[in-house]
């Protein structure tokens, strides 16, 4: 029997990476950032932030992943068993990631089916909030259950159940070596045929007219580096996770620049077609490109509905077409997040990859269910905020001292320049993963703690206060509850 849990080629850990990366962050998050921010002056940061801070870490996480072999939690504790309780809180932040991205794969899921008939009539703002998800403002809303959306949000944890619980390579390492490529491919067409869209010119002129005058604002910066960590889901221990499951003569520094390649090109890619059709439908409304651009949700299930109903014909291949994609997005993103606490569980209490995919699926989309709500659009967003604003880039933090410091990441250097063949690290990495990365990251942390004090309500720290609880408790159970193998406290190293 093939290893449950390992890559079959070098080439299914880059893809499925690359699968992870590229998901619902370049496509509706990175458009809006990179206009919002400077427009053409924004590559001035977001390159900064490529070269000081993803390249050098990625190549961290996957270095200490590959020699660990193991899941994130069993490495903490065989670097000091003190550290098993970060080395659950970080699996279970990720997991509530997961838990709330399903949700937006679940409304994606209704728009690809409504896409075949354009189901979202002609008013899609109504639509999408009155009538689909019912939406309030307040935490009432919880007790108002919408069954359709849920029905769309478990079908995705099917899938992702379906995908996750047969051996690694052959579930995971299939759908990302087809499906990867097929979302370049898809988008390639999508991106062409916007570009000959009367009106892209106005788009492309609205998103590239750079305002160098911005380049001196805090906020552009931390944008950068914002979109950067989410969009190549760093320091989540995806990469981590992904890197223990190759085997011995995989290149990780080439596969971490071929990963950054690839999603940069892919939401840059993704942008050129957002703005073309943004300016295809400033020119048919008679409405400033500025009025109509909005972020997220907004943009993909209200803007993008306007569109395909504008195209007539056209739209009824183009709209299931894109929603098609930001699906597979979404499930290959989703999936790599499942996977942190998934092997990490597996590990500890000795269970079958089968019978912890299950088990997370069942927990996940249980949890899921508060999302499938009036109240499920607010909760998300304070949920995201909680997520990436407060604890993952803390607990990056820590990751980036216990591995540059503690771990040591001398180690790696020679073993991980011995497989490379394109560029060799030296000294300026440690330099970059010691001293100037951590400092980012403090930088920023106490920047989004700023952004986060500025929208406090009782209600959004209630959910905080939940959500943290819900991290601190089930970090500690996991934690205390006695280990089910003997080998718990004893991974091999890989780098000698
Ligand atoms: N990189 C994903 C995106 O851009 O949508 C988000 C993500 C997925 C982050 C998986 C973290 C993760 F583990």
């Amino acid at each position: 029997m093939a290893n449950e849990n390992k890559w079959g080629s070098s080439l299914a850990f880059i893809l499925a990476m690359i699968g992870s990366a590229v998901g619902l962050g370049n496509i509706w998050r990175y458009p809006y950032v990179l206009y919002s921010n400077g427009g053409g002056a924004f590559y001035i940061p977001y390159l900064v932030a490529i070269f000081s801070l993803a390249i050098p870490f990625l190549i961290l996480e996957y270095g200490v992943g590959y020699n660990y072999q193991s899941s994130f939690t069993k490495a903490l504790i065989k670097i000091k068993p003190k550290f098993e309780f970060y080395g659950w809180v970080l699996p279970v932040v990720v997991f509530i990631m997961a838990v709330y991205y399903s949700t937006i794969i679940g409304w994606d899921g209704i728009y690809l089916f409504l896409s075949f008939f354009k189901g979202w009539g002609a008013n899609p703002n109504t639509f999408l909030n009155v009538n689909l998800l019912q939406s309030t403002d307040s935490l009432s809303g919880v007790f108002n259950f919408i069954p359709f959306v849920a029905i769309f949000m478990i079908a995705g944890w099917f899938i992702i159940w379906f995908i996750s619980h047969k051996n690694l390579d052959d579930g995971l390492g299939k759908v990302c070596k087809v499906f990867v490529p097929v979302l370049f491919v898809i988008m390639f067409f999508i991106v062409i045929f916007s570009l000959t869209l009367p009106g892209a010119n106005i788009g492309l002129a609205e998103l590239f007219n750079p305002n160098w005058s911005l380049l001196w604002h805090f906020d552009i910066w931390m944008a950068a580096f914002g979109q950067i960590f989410f969009s190549l889901s760093l320091g989540m221990g995806a990469g981590f996770t992904y890197a223990s499951y190759t085997g011995d003569d995989i290149d990780l520094i080439s596969s971490g620049l071929y990963v950054v390649i690839a999603n940069s090109a892919f939401e840059n890619f993704a942008a050129l077609g957002v703005f073309s059709i943004l300016g295809y439908m400033s020119l048919q409304s008679g409405t400033p490109v500025s009025q109509i651009i909005t972020q997220g949700t907004t943009l993909i299930f209200v803007v993008y509905p306007q569109v395909f109903n504008v195209l007539g014909t056209i739209g009824l291949i183009a709209g299931p077409l894109f929603f098609f994609t930001v699906y597979v997005a979404g499930i290959t993103s989703m999936l790599s997040a499942f996977e942190v606490l998934s092997i990490s569980i597996q590990n500890k209490f000795s269970l079958t990859r089968r019978k912890a995919t299950l088990v997370l699926c069942l927990v996940g989309g249980f949890a899921s269910m508060v999302y499938a709500t009036s109240a499920g659009g607010y909760i998300l967003g304070i949920a995201d905020i909680f997520v990436n604003n407060i604890v993952i880039i803390l607990s990056v933090l820590v990751e980036c001292i216990i591995f540059a410091w503690i771990f040591k990441a001398e180690r790696l250097i020679d073993f991980l320049n011995s497989r490379s063949k394109t560029f060799k690290l030296g000294k300026w990495w440690l330099i970059h993963v010691k001293y100037i990365i951590p400092v980012i990251l403090i930088v920023i942390w106490v920047g989004g703690l700023y952004e986060l004090l500025s929208i406090k309500t009782t209600e959004s720290v209630i959910i905080i206060i939940v959500l943290a609880l819900i991290t601190i408790i089930s970090s500690l159970i996991f934690t205390k509850r006695p280990a089910k193998t003997k080998d718990w406290f004893e991974t091999e190293e890989r780098i000698k």
